[in-house]
C-alpha cells in the first residue's frame, strides 16, 4: 500500500477528493496531513477520516525533526494540494522527484509568489483571457518552476465572475489530481 502524505492550508477540496478516490480504489492511503494553519478546513477533513495530522509553522517547517518525521511515513509522494508556502529546499532535497504540487492555472503563466487560490482567478479574468486550466508539476526550490506532468485546459467565459472560473478549475483538479498521482505511484 502506498503512503501518501498531504500538505494543504486551506479547504481541502483537493485533499478530499485524492482520500475519497483512493478509499475506493484501495492502491493508497493518505497516511498523514500537514498543514499551516489550525483552522484549515482540511484539518477538519483529516479529523473526520481519522488521518494523522500536524501543524505546522515557519519554524518548524524548517527544522530536520519535520524531514525525519515526513521520512517515517515512507512516503510514495508528498502531495501539496493548496499549499501556501514555500517548500524549503532541504525537504526538496529529502525527497527527490517525490513532491507534486497542483497550481490553478496553466504554468508558466499566472505562477509565482503571490500567486496562489483566488488571486489566480482574479488575474485570469483581469486579464480576459479565454482560456485558463490546472497544472501539476514536480516541486523544486523555486515556485511553481518544476518539471510539468500534467495540465489540463477550460475556457474562460466573457462573463465568469473569478468564483465561477474557480469552480470551473476546481472541477479539473479533482478530477485529475488523484489519477495523476495514481500514475506516478504505479
Ligand atoms: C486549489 O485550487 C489549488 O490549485 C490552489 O489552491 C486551491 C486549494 O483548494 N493552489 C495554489 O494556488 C498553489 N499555488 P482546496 O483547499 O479546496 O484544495
Amino acid at each position: 500500500m502506498h503512503s501518501l502524505i498531504i500538505f494543504a492550508s486551506g479547504a481541502g477540496s483537493n485533499a478530499a477528493a485524492i482520500i475519497a478516490y483512493f478509499k475506493q480504489n484501495g492502491k493508497a492511503k493518505v497516511s498523514l496531513i500537514v498543514s499551516n494553519k489550525a483552522d484549515a478546513g482540511v484539518l477538519d477533513i483529516a479529523k473526520k477520516e481519522e488521518i494523522p495530522f500536524l501543524i505546522i509553522d515557519r519554524q518548524t517547517l524548517h527544522e530536520t525533526m519535520l524531514i525525519e518525521q515526513l521520512t517515517d511515513h515512507k512516503p510514495s509522494l508528498i502531495v501539496l494540494a493548496g499549499f501556501m508556502w514555500k517548500v524549503p529546499a532541504a525537504i526538496v532535497h529529502a525527497f527527490p522527484g517525490k513532491i507534486i504540487n497542483i497550481h490553478p492555472a496553466l504554468l508558466p503563466g499566472y505562477g509565482g509568489k503571490g500567486m496562489y487560490g483566488h488571486h489566480v482567478h482574479h488575474a485570469v479574468v483581469a486579464a480576459g483571457e479565454r482560456e485558463s486550466g490546472i497544472t501539476i508539476h514536480y516541486v523544486n526550490e523555486v515556485y511553481d518552476d518544476g518539471n510539468i506532468i500534467l495540465q489540463a485546459r477550460c475556457h474562460v467565459d466573457e462573463n465568469d465572475s473569478p468564483d465561477e472560473l474557480a469552480s470551473r478549475i476546481h472541477k479539473l483538479e479533482h478530477f485529475y489530481y488523484p489519477r495523476t498521482i495514481e500514475f506516478l505511484i504505479e
